[in-house]
């Protein structure tokens, strides 16, 4: 079943739960690097994009993605866990792309773990190429896959 719950710029008392979301489901067996403050920081911050997904009160997903000359990098993306395979992260990420491509961004950078088969096989099937592998990114024993997907070229045509 596909859902379509109403995508949002996140606010400042949504900090909160986009912190623990990621500590569950992104950050686990790491150290904790996106606490409520960094949150907050990121959701002030003009060069970042904070977006979340609600039903009612509860949090059903989120991404950040920052802004960067040419490029956007989307730093954290997540859909809790009953809401999966429903097609919520599709829908936040296209928003979140449309946005990117709106505020003038010609390519999308992510970086996930290695073994993270989920998140890989998503990015993938949304248009991202794996470009590289990044040994020991997260942890001595956790490497990463850098990613990307180009929005246009560099002439401005898409690609
Ligand atoms: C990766 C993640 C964001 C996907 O979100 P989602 O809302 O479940 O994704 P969608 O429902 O839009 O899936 C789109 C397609 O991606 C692929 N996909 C998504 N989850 C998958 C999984 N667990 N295994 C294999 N393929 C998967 C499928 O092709 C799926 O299409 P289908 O359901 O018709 O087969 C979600 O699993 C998640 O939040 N995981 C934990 C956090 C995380 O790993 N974040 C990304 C790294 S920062």
């Amino acid at each position: 079943m596909t859902v379509d719950p109403p995508i949002h710029l996140a606010q400042p008392e949504d900090a909160d739960e986009i912190a623990a979301m990621s500590r569950e489901l992104i950050e686990h067996g790491l150290p904790w690097g996106w606490r409520p403050a960094r949150v907050l920081k990121a959701i002030r911050h003009p060069e970042t994009n904070v977006a979340v997904v609600r039903a009612e009160r509860e949090l059903v997903a989120f991404g950040i993605m920052e802004y960067l000359e040419s490029d956007a990098y989307l730093v954290l993306f997540a859909v809790a866990k009953a809401w999966q395979r429903k097609g919520v992260g599709s829908a936040l990420l296209r928003w979140l792309e449309a946005s990117a491509a709106v505020a003038g961004a010609q390519r999308i950078r992510l970086d996930t773990r290695r073994d993270n088969v989920a998140a890989r096989t998503f990015y993938n099937e949304l248009g991202y190429h794996e470009v590289v592998i990044q040994r020991g990114r997260y942890s001595e024993a956790v490497d990463g896959i850098r990613l990307e997907k180009w929005l246009r070229t560099a002439g401005g045509e898409s690609p």
